[in-house]
């Protein structure tokens, strides 16, 4: 069965939504303009249950199948923009100057709200479809609070899928992979203290910036010597902060960056050698060093049984040659990985097009890709419900 025909017939309806969505960007919880537009659609859809302030400002629409009781699976799209100022030029770019959808998570939202429109219409299915509407995906662990808010339990979910579009792959593709798909994310922030003083007297000093430097270069000797080849570890140090004067060593420097792993053997490792590394170096040096670890999202795990279904559900709406099933894992981090630490399930990715990469300012979500995000929606939900 190729794309859902009303899924194409309105293609031009969902794409206004999101347009409409795209104008009117909100960043990590405050969303609440965009959850208010959702609730009223979800409601005049006739969904059977729709529940507000779920894990803040979440929402969950209950759609009840027309052949009988049975399992809830969850469907999960994201809601937030990004702290970007839009450079598109769009006739319906962002109005909101700072604030932009930049990683097209207004048409996440409007294609599931597609999906969940034809799925209260059809209900052909056996059992119960929970969209989940999230906010604070960039970076604001919106599906840890929803997890954590008891949404799995209150709705019966048994398995979550999630999507995400893909620039730089054709609309109608899709790609996926069974285990782990995207990377483990943490921040760090490393604080150096050293013994200010004259420049031209570096002796008399303790220089926090030579020891922040020599930092730097020691933590990619934990990715090039302490990790095993075939294993993934990034370590970025992206700020490196000190001093205010030409001729003055500062007291102390304070760095920061993100570590992304896609194991938790290798995360483990890398935060008790990060840790070894920066203190062990400050103290070489004369200085002392502290390092500040934070955990901020898991590995996202695709389960081996749902990554099956969500790949005949993909071949099912565009064709067999349509999804690469072995796609390679990529080290940006994902917020549904906590909804897949709660309950088994798959996150897809959809081709969209030839756009600039996500959380560039020249980035727009392709409305072309709308009718195959909301077939394979609807398709998945009645696969893994059949009566
Ligand atoms: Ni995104």
């Amino acid at each position: 069965m190729p794309l859902l025909n009303t899924a194409s017939e309105t293609q031009p309806e969902i794409a206004a939504w999101r347009r409409s969505l795209h104008s009117r960007p909100e960043l990590l919880f405050d969303v609440h303009e965009t959850a208010k537009f959702v609730a009223e659609k979800l409601t005049a859809f006739g969904c059977d249950e729709v529940v507000t302030g779920i894990g803040r400002t979440g929402i969950v629409g209950l759609i009840r199948g027309r052949h009988g009781e049975g399992p809830a699976i969850g469907l999960r799209a994201d809601m937030d923009a990004l702290p970007i100022t839009e450079a598109t030029g769009l006739p319906y770019a962002s109005q909101v100057p700072g604030r932009m959808h930049a990683c097209g998570h207004d048409g996440h939202t409007a294609m599931l709200l597609g999906a969940a429109r034809h799925l209260c219409e059809t209900r052909n299915f056996k059992g119960s479809v929970a969209v989940i509407f999230q906010p604070a995906e960039e970076g604001g662990g919106g599906g840890r609070e929803m997890v954590e808010d008891g949404m799995m339990e209150r709705f019966a979910i048994r398995q979550v899928f999630g999507l995400h579009n893909e620039p730089g792959v054709p609309v109608g593709r899709f790609s996926i992979r069974a285990g782990s798909f995207m990377a483990a994310y943490d921040e760090i922030t490393i604080t150096v203290t050293g013994r200010g003083g004259h420049a031209a007297m570096p002796h008399q000093t303790i220089d926090p910036i030579f020891i922040g430097a020599q930092i730097i270069s020691a933590l990619q000797g934990i990715v090039a010597r302490n990790t095993d080849p075939v294993d993934a570890l990034v370590v970025s140090i992206t700020k490196f902060h000190a001093g205010d004067a030409m001729n003055v060593i500062p007291p102390s420097a304070e760095l920061a960056g993100t570590v992304r792993t896609l194991s938790k053997d290798v995360r483990e490792a890398a935060e008790t050698r990060i840790r070894a590394t920066v203190e062990g170096v400050a103290k070489a040096l004369g200085g002392a060093a502290s390092l500040d670890y934070v955990r901020k999202y898991p590995v996202t795990v695709n389960h081996e049984a749902e990554t099956q279904i969500a790949i005949a559900a993909a071949r099912d709406v565009m064709g067999e040659g349509s999804i690469e099933t072995e796609a390679k894992p990529i080290m940006g981090a994902e917020d549904f990985a906590f909804m897949l630490e709660a309950r088994p399930g798959a996150m897809i990715f959809i081709g969209n097009g030839d756009t600039a990469w996500c959380h560039n300012p020249e980035y727009d979500f392709n409305d072309e890709a709308i009718p195959v995000g909301v077939s394979y929606w609807v398709r998945l939900a009645e696969m893994l419900l059949k009566p």
